[in-house]
């Protein structure tokens, strides 16, 4: 089948996620909604037509998306089931948006997959609003959200608002937590175990609106709500613990006081996504709401809301506490919903951009080149109706090179970049980012998820300057089992022992000290492993391996961070807050094979395999042979003598290494 014909992005004045609407447009949206019965009595939608296209179930949102429009004055046209449709005998999702377009003159989607609306959105002639997308977004559920506390608490900035249960995959929240960080809101995050949010909005939060993240006491909240660790996410930065390798005592004592401080405005609950997990993950336990919530004078004026349906979460005798107002949140979805149709229908005719971040996008010129790694991701489950497109973020030295899928927003690495017109592609290094720059704004930068990739459409290797090597196999050997030694002294407890590897040359260095600390206590300590630009388990077992031992538990564990090389320090960070939003481990320290002697960030490594003071030009690498099986242990390092094509000498260069 040929790929459908895309249109350009945001050709039309869609609702995908909510970074589609200003805040002012939000407050615009608000004002038509406290008038909805004047809208309702000028009947502005006379005439046109909806189409409500549901691939998932739903009560809330196709309903009051469809008394809205009568209301409006226009009608409705709706499968009444998706799976009797023409999606049955094939219809790609591309072809249904743009037939169905031509009956309507707004669609409304929801769709099972990630970004399966955007894709939808490219292929339309009129306006699409998301309705929510897989784990995605859902940002018409978040203008209910927010008008609902507006209505109930005034201003949006300065309130706390607890997010409560499964905030990996509830689409609800990720919407949310975006909205609620541009409007000015404090945020607690009390995931469910093993349903933290997701890196990549956490990294949003953080890159986009300043937001840092810091863990609260578990027992601030633990009293009413269960199975559970807090994190307090806020737009002042006080405390960033995630710069800390140590859960010292005086940030404990300073975090106590936060949570005991911090005045709770909403509760915002979610059910368990089961429909999004496989069957393992469903069993393990769950926060809950009831009567304990009601009891505590602290939550006196904190309301409870719930995007609904709810299963067991939230108990009915919350239904009748004048602060359960989740049955008003949903009836608000006329009156908000109203509103966006209006706004919408008034810009039918602005072939105006969205309101989108402002990012450099990524598409290959050659017919391979880098997969988003969500599953779950349209561009995977139906790649004739999407593209591979991405947003670039060009690094800093020693920076990643990450890409960002338009279409779902998960964020992945990039190891392999190469120049079209010299058909060379390069192990990708920071110091080549001015240069990377460069072939982007030509149209010559390929990227590739391998070597083989490369190597299929005929890109060779290319090879910076002359290597020196710093440390070979039995000095490697040495480092390791003098750091196991380290490592045994400072334990505390070695039954609480927890070695976490940076994957991926991390995961591997973790593993080999796990098996000298075994040879020195006769027990080997749990192995695992943090990924940091997945989109995957962030935190995951490595050993023992077998599936009875459960998911890795980080609470109250003597936590040892594993990473090859420490330089700025980000890539310990990222790792840190990982692992602070998965659990409260007891401490945290970490050891490296290799310490350059230079920080952007104040992270200390407790165990040094050896201190090698580099320049910034300098690149470190740690080859290990369970990276690549030709190669010996060993630490090479060498420079970027000039980051442009010209003037190079080429020799081989193998890849598979991690290079900091
Ligand atoms: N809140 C929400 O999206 O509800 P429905 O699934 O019933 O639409």
């Amino acid at each position: 089948m040929a790929r459908a014909q895309r249109k350009p992005i945001n050709y039309m004045r869609h609702l995908i996620s909510i970074a589609d609407l200003t805040n002012e447009e939000i407050e615009e949206i608000f004002a038509l909604a406290d008038e909805a019965e004047t809208l309702r009595a000028g009947k502005p939608a006379s005439g046109h037509i909806m189409a409500t296209l549901f691939y998932e179930p739903s009560t809330r949102t196709r309903l009051s998306f469809e008394s809205a429009m009568q209301r409006l004055g226009g009608s409705v046209i709706s499968c009444s089931d998706m799976k009797a449709s023409s999606t049955a005998k094939g219809e790609t999702i591309a072809d249904t948006a743009k037939v169905v377009s031509s009956y309507a003159d707004i669609l409304v989607v929801r769709h099972h997959w990630d970004g399966a609306v955007q894709a939808m959105a490219e292929q339309a002639d009129v306006p699409v609003v998301n309705a929510g997308d897989g784990s995605h977004e859902h940002p018409t559920q978040t203008l209910c959200d927010l008008y609902t506390l507006r209505k109930e608490k005034g201003e949006i900035k300065g309130l706390t608002v607890v997010l409560c249960g499964d905030l990996k995959n509830g689409r609800t929240i990720h919407s949310l937590v975006y909205a609620l960080a541009r409007f000015g809101a404090h945020v607690v995050t009390l995931a469910a175990n093993g349903m933290a949010l997701p890196h990549y909005v956490i990294e949003r939060l953080e890159r986009d609106y300043g937001y840092a993240l810091t863990p609260v006491a578990a027992d601030a909240l633990g009293a009413v709500v269960t199975e559970t660790d807090a994190l307090y996410l806020t737009p002042r930065q006080p405390h960033q613990l995630a710069l800390f390798t140590q859960v010292d005592q005086v940030i404990q004592a300073r975090l106590n006081t936060l949570a005991t401080g911090l005045r709770y405005d909403a509760f915002y609950m979610t059910r368990k996504q089961k429909e999004r997990m496989n069957d393992s993950s469903t069993d393990s336990g769950y926060p809950t709401i009831g009567r304990d919530f009601l009891r505590e004078r602290r939550f006196q004026d904190t309301v409870v809301m719930h995007p609904l349906p709810r299963v067991d979460e939230l108990s009915p005798e919350v239904d009748k506490d004048r602060r359960g107002i989740y049955f008003k949140q949903a009836a608000y979805g006329v009156p908000v919903r109203m509103a966006l149709l209006k706004f919408l229908f008034d810009r039918r005719t602005q072939k105006r951009s969205a309101v989108k971040r402002q990012t450099i996008s990524y598409e290959s010129p050659e017919r391979l080149g880098p997969q988003c790694r969500n599953p779950n991701c349209v561009t995977l489950k139906e790649p004739v109706s999407s593209a591979r497109r991405f947003e670039l973020r060009l690094p800093g030295q020693d920076d990643a090179l990450i890409l960002t899928c338009s279409y779902c927003d998960h964020r992945f690495k990039v190891q392999f970049a190469g120049n079209v017109k010299s058909k060379r592609y390069y192990f990708f290094d920071g110091a080549l980012a001015p240069t990377l720059d460069e072939w982007l704004r030509n149209g010559d930068l390929a990227l590739f998820d391998s070597i083989k990739e490369a190597e299929e459409l005929g890109y060779e290797p290319f090879k910076s300057g002359p290597q020196r090597m710093l440390m070979g196999d039995a000095e490697i050997r040495n480092a390791l089992a003098e750091m196991s030694e380290q490592i045994l002294r400072d334990c505390r407890d070695a039954d609480r022992l927890l070695i976490l590897g940076v994957r991926s040359a991390g995961s591997h260095l973790a593993q080999r000290l796990a098996a000298e600390i075994e040879k020195r206590c006769k027990r080997k300590p749990e192995v695992g492993e943090v990924e940091i630009y997945g989109s995957g388990e962030e935190v995951r077992r490595l050993s023992p391996a077998d599936t009875d031992a459960g998911a890795l538990n980080l609470k109250d564990r003597e936590v040892i961070l594993v990473d090859d090389v420490i330089f700025t320090g980000r890539t310990v960070k990222s790792a840190l807050s990982i692992i602070f939003r998965s659990a409260r481990p007891q401490s945290v320290r970490l050891a490296v094979l290799i310490d350059r002697g230079h920080r952007e960030v104040p992270v200390k490594p407790n165990y040094v395999g050896k201190h090698i003071p580099s320049s910034e030009e300098d690149r470190v690498r740690v080859r290990l042979r369970e990276l690549d099986a030709d190669e010996t242990d060993q630490v090479v390092i060498y420079s970027i003598v000039n980051s442009s094509e010209k003037g190079r000498k080429l020799e081989r260069q193998p890849g598979a290494a991690s290079t900091k």
